[in-house]
């Protein structure tokens, strides 16, 4: 017998979305989870039903609340209706109405009641130089804090570089002894979702994951989401055919700069930054928001040991050199003498143009008249 066709009236009135603009959402999530498309409807249906929600208990350490910002900015559909009918958000130091003790009652009580069934979300580093003074909140130290409320979280996901792995605040020389989550609860799996700020869509996707599937998606050796965090930001980068054919801005402004060239010189870390920020961009509306995007180098905010630790202007490690699409074939490789299309990068890399425009540039060239693809050629 057929299944019953869903209903979808109540969704649309609680989260004030079209049951198109819904669907697509959770479609969207499941594509880039590596997910089929009944997926999707299973997501839909977790959200649908109100007794799914998972409590939430959220903490703030030392943070500046980008992640919070950023999730509550977030449009079409409003990714904050959709966390926040998502989940049950018991406690958030930065949302919450009320405030004082009658909050802190209300976290212990959840906490105690749902012991082994609420999710812990950390935003913030951890500061743990002289027990953890420099921190607190209702005063108790963010150390002891997240200590307690580990103990009986079902998940436990950090929120941001800060809580991924300390973030700015544990640059050196680290005043306060700020770690991240996962240095703090050593023992206990941390999922990461780095970022300064993070996408929103990367935590409303891992969420959506849990509380579908009861249990958090596949991540990497950083436990960030593979879904999310599985590609270096210089594979899907659009000004990546720049980058192969040896056209770099040297300087801020320069005519390579003005032209949409590869950041590579001006200190860009796509190359050793795991995220998805060239394919989902930032404030849900696309147009290219995103560092790289705007003219900005990446900073490698969302890579411990990268970001706010590599000075700005210093070049990336190259970590994957994969050939390009247009790699040529046997024979015209033949014809250049052998230069692979990844050596002509890093020769323009190192020493300008004239070297990186070598023959297997010229074949691109030849091939599409220098455009790219996609990229920000004027
Ligand atoms: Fe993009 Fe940066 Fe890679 Fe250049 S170095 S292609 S700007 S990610
Ligand atoms: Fe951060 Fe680099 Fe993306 S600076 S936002 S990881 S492009």
């Amino acid at each position: 017998m057929a299944e019953k066709e869903f209903d979808f009236s109540e969704v649309e009135k609680r989260l004030g979305v079209s049951r198109r603009t819904f669907l697509k959402f959770c479609t969207g999530v499941a594509a880039s989870l590596g997910l089929p498309t009944s997926a999707a409807m299973a997501m839909a249906k977790a959200v649908a039903d109100p007794k799914r929600r998972p409590p939430v208990i959220w903490l703030h350490g030392q943070e500046c609340t980008g992640p919070t910002e950023a999730l509550l900015r977030s449009e079409q559909p409003s990714l904050a209706h959709l966390i926040l009918d998502l989940i049950s958000l018991d406690y958030h130091q930065t949302l919450d109405a009320g405030a004082g003790h009658q909050v802190e009652a209300v976290k212990k009580k959840s906490m105690r009641e749902n012991a082994g069934k609420y999710l812990l979300v950390i935003e913030g580093a951890i500061p743990v130089k002289d027990k953890g003074i420099y921190c607190k909140i209702a005063g108790e130290t963010m150390l002891d804090l997240t200590r307690e409320a580990a103990e009986h979280a079902a998940a436990i996901v950090a929120y941001g570089s800060c809580s991924s792995w300390g973030g700015v605040q544990s640059a050196t020389p680290n005043p306060t002894g700020a770690q991240g989550a996962p240095q703090v609860l050593k023992g206990k799996p941390v999922v990461t979702i780095p970022g300064c700020p993070p996408n929103p869509a990367n935590f409303v996707g891992t969420v959506l994951f849990f509380v579908t599937y009861g249990k958090l998606p596949p991540l990497d050796e950083k436990m960030r989401p593979q879904w999310a965090y599985g590609r270096l930001i210089h594979e899907n980068c659009y000004r990546r055919p720049h980058f192969d054919a040896g056209r770099f801005a040297n300087e801020f402004g320069d005519e390579g700069h003005r032209k949409g060239y590869c950041l590579y010189k001006l200190g860009c870390k796509g190359p050793e930054t795991y995220n998805n920020c060239p394919s989902l961009e930032y404030n849900n509306i696309g147009g290219g928001v995103w560092p790289v995007g705007v003219g900005h180098p990446c900073f490698g905010c969302s890579e411990g040991g990268v970001g706010f630790t590599k000075p700005l202007f210093s070049l990336a490690d190259l970590k994957t050199l994969t050939p390009p699409n247009t790699f040529p074939k046997i024979q015209d490789r033949q014809k250049t003498g052998g230069l692979s299309a990844g050596a002509a990068a890093l020769a323009g890399a190192a020493v300008g143009v004239a070297v990186g425009a070598s023959a297997v540039t010229v074949k691109k060239l030849g091939d599409k008249n220098s455009s790219g693809s996609g990229d920000q050629q004027d």
